[in-house]
């Protein structure tokens, strides 16, 4: 396979109204994320992925764009935004926009102008249908609950909405939308960006006559175009959010000669605690065997065909510690142990702001104290069907948004250090202990792992390209080689919080390791990683 630049890149992901502020209005901008570039520099990433930051009426925190062309005024204006590229750049650093293609707010001038009328030039720019038998279109749910269809009175039609009815779905069958999503493609890729992540990409080609949501046949076609158009000449990296890909639709969307993406996002390992075709709330519980097949599968059958973005979390997702780790009192460990196990294997990993430090989930007790319209649809629907309340918090701990979305915690100071003014969410309660200060402070720090894994990786063809080998072990141990060019690592990773004798356990040259030193057996989450000896 062809070498490229980002083949050895890190990404660090950062959630804008939650990262820093800098004006005290309780809510992350761009200034703020400015004042901290030395930090992710410093961890030794390479792109910065920026959640949306364009002009939203913040139905879904940015997701829903009213302007892809102006900056939301609580984060900044353009001129700050021209600054973050460039003393970004200045630091080695590559700022990835987010680019939300499948649908829009519904206050974008596109859409105003569509629901005026039958006949008005935007009415094809989104999905309008009539109503059959008096009601909706069909019976097509929304993602964030209830129909995703909504009547608008004006035109008496109604419109597609795949998440809130603040997102009205684009028709991108309307060859002008394409051309209008690539416009604003060019626009950042001249003020320097480096890179896009394709919000819900997979969702773009629909083909509602034939119940096809994701992956239509007409997806692949569309990509390629927005590659001739757009990509093609532009040194930029591009990563799509498609949740439901398997290995053979990633190959699709990554392999090089096909001129799609360079790499996805798939869903597979981060969905391991839903029950089958369920929705992401009814939970099941975590098998590791689960996670050694899913990974293994994504190492193995990409090779020399596509490439492979690793993550555990984001914006989306609950922190991984809290879900894979023990995110009490073998916080340090657990943090560990998954960064280890993710970076090193092959492929681009992201990590999402505060998992270099172990931040954990959130419980809040009132369901006042959550902001995301995903939970809060989702509380109110269930709460209709007669779930009990109780249920329905359980689900938001351990799966909610907001998990990820609290403000990073800088210090033990008043907010973390977030803001000087009241924050838009609350904090987890948890920062005067769990906070970037006390971690940089700590021998134990997780920040210190994950810039050496990253130095590694730098200094390490083997993790950006060797072949990857699940090995036998023992059932809580997660263990697997890399190789390349006559030389052999070996990673040992205990998921459980016991001790586990392990024939793994070598005399190899010790890499990177979360504990002193080691002993005849594997201690509670236990990283090690080993140059084999030949
Ligand atoms: C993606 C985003 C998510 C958003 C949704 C709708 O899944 O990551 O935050 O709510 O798309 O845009
Ligand atoms: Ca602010």
């Amino acid at each position: 396979m062809k070498k490229k630049w980002w083949h050895n890149c890190v990404v660090y992901q950062v959630y804008p109204r939650s990262f820093m502020d800098s004006n005290g209005d309780g809510i992350g901008d761009l200034k703020g994320i400015i004042s901290k570039l030395d930090y992710i520099a410093d961890l030794g990433a390479d792109m910065i992925w920026l959640c949306p930051v364009y002009a939203s009426p913040n139905d879904d925190n940015g997701y829903d764009i009213s302007n892809y062309y102006q900056i939301h005024p609580e984060f900044g204006t353009l001129k700050d935004m021209d600054l973050l590229i460039s003393e970004a750049e200045k630091r080695g650093l590559g700022i990835m926009m987010d680019i939300v293609a499948n649908h829009t707010s519904d206050e974008h001038p596109w859409f105003i102008e569509s629901r005026s009328s039958k006949d008005n030039p935007y009415r094809d720019y989104y999905v309008w249908r009539d109503a059959v038998d008096g009601g909706p279109p069909s019976d097509l749910q929304s993602i964030f609950s209830g129909c995703a269809w909504e009547y608008d009175a004006g035109t008496d039609q109604y419109y597609l909405h795949m998440f809130s009815k603040k997102q009205p779905d684009l028709n991108w069958h309307h060859p002008p939308v394409r051309e209008a999503i690539y416009d604003v493609m060019r626009f950042w890729i001249n003020k320097g960006i480096k890179g896009f992540r394709f919000d819900v990409i997979d969702l773009i080609a629909k083909e509602l006559e034939q119940g096809i949501i994701a992956n239509g046949p007409l997806l692949h076609p569309y990509l390629q175009e927005m590659h001739r158009e757009v990509l093609a000449g532009a040194d930029v990296v591009t990563v799509g959010e498609t949740g439901g890909a398997d290995l053979e639709k990633a190959i699709l969307f990554t392999s090089p000669e096909r001129k799609e993406l360079d790499m996805v996002f798939s869903f597979e390992h981060i969905a391991l605690d839903e029950q089958h075709g369920k929705q992401k709330w009814d939970l099941k519980s975590l098998e590791l065997d689960d996670l050694k097949r899913v990974l293994s599968n994504w190492q193995t059958c990409l090779t020399g065909k596509g490439w492979n973005s690793l993550f555990w979390s984001n914006h989306d997702q609950p922190r991984i510690i809290s879900r894979w780790g023990n995110d009490q009192e073998y916080r340090y460990e657990s943090a560990t142990m998954l960064a280890v196990l993710l970076h090193m294997m092959r492929g681009t990993p992201y990590i999402y702001q505060g998992e270099e430090i172990g931040m954990t989930n959130v419980q809040f007790a009132d369901l006042d104290s959550y902001c995301d319209i995903e939970t809060l649809n989702m509380y109110k629907e269930r709460i209709k069907q007669g779930f009990a309340h109780d249920d329905i918090m359980e689900s938001i701990y351990v799966k909610g948004r907001d998990n990820a979305r609290t403000p990073m915690q800088w210090n033990a100071e008043s907010h973390a250090g977030f803001t000087a003014g009241k924050p838009w969410i609350d904090l987890n309660p948890n920062y005067p202990s769990i906070n970037v200060q006390a971690d940089h402070h700590s021998e134990r720090s997780i920040y210190q792992i994950y810039k050496k894994l990253i130095e590694l990786r730098k200094a390490n063809d083997l993790i950006v390209y060797g072949d990857y080998e699940l090995l036998e072990s023992e059932p809580e141990i997660f263990a697997y080689t890399r190789t390349y060019q006559n030389e052999e690592w070996r990673v040992v990773c205990n998921f459980s919080n016991r001790e586990i004798e392990s024939q793994l356990i070598c005399d190899g040259e010790i890499v990177i390791h979360n504990y002193d030193s080691p002993t005849e057996k594997l201690r509670p989450y236990e990283a090690i990683v080993y140059k084999l000896k030949n």
